[in-house]
């Protein structure tokens, strides 16, 4: 929020700008609305844009966040809010096999720059990170594989085995905002 107060109090000078009274009221009915695009963007959070003509970055987040939308409904089925239902939990188990691969490809050694979130020691240990990434892949292997087992108990710890994977990474190669 901090960020986000600090990038709102660039318009001002814009402002000052604005002499005659008919600049003057058309600032004033813009200015709300140049806060709220800003808002509605995200530009608190992401105000670096990703530059890079491979976009790198910004690929392998959209690929994480698909992850995330992924696994949402099995971590649902895992904490009993929903129902589990083989045909569909096997279908989002091979879903989140399938996104899972994606992501490593667009840590590429040129790729460490803002807004990236990833740690320098994504490329300073890149075996470490490789290994992370070996040891989220062989969980939800194991997902998929008790997927359609109906065996809930599994599941759940299944389901759990990767959330933590995917925490174990964060923790040692993602910064905290
Ligand atoms: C092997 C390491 C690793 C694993 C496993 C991993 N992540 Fe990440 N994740 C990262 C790194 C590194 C970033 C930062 C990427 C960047 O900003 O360049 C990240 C970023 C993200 C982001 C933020 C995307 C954004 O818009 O900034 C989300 C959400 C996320 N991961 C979800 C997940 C989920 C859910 C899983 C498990 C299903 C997972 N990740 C597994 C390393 C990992």
């Amino acid at each position: 929020m901090r960020r986000c107060l600090a990038g709102i109090g660039h318009f001002p000078p814009f402002f000052l700008f604005a002499t005659t009274h008919i600049t003057m009221r058309i600032a004033l009915t813009l200015k709300p609305g140049l806060l709220a695009a800003a808002l509605l963007l995200g530009a608190c959070n992401d105000r670096v844009k990703d530059t890079h003509p491979q976009r790198w970055v910004s690929q392998r987040q959209a690929a994480f966040k698909q992850l995330t939308k992924a696994l949402e409904p099995m971590g649902l089925v895992a904490r009993e809010r929903q129902d589990y239902n083989k045909a569909e939990f096997q279908s989002q188990a091979l879903e989140l096999q399938e996104l899972s691969g994606k992501p490593w490809a667009y840590f590429t050694p040129d790729s460490n720059y803002p807004p990236t979130r990833a740690k320098p020691s994504v490329w300073q240990d890149a075996a470490g990170f490789k290994q992370a990434q070996d040891s989220y892949q062989a969980r939800v292997a194991q997902l998929a594989k008790v997927a359609g087992s109906a065996d809930v108990p599994a599941i759940r710890s299944a389901v759990d085995a990767v959330e933590k994977s995917c925490k174990a990474c964060h923790d040692q190669f993602r910064n905290e905002r």
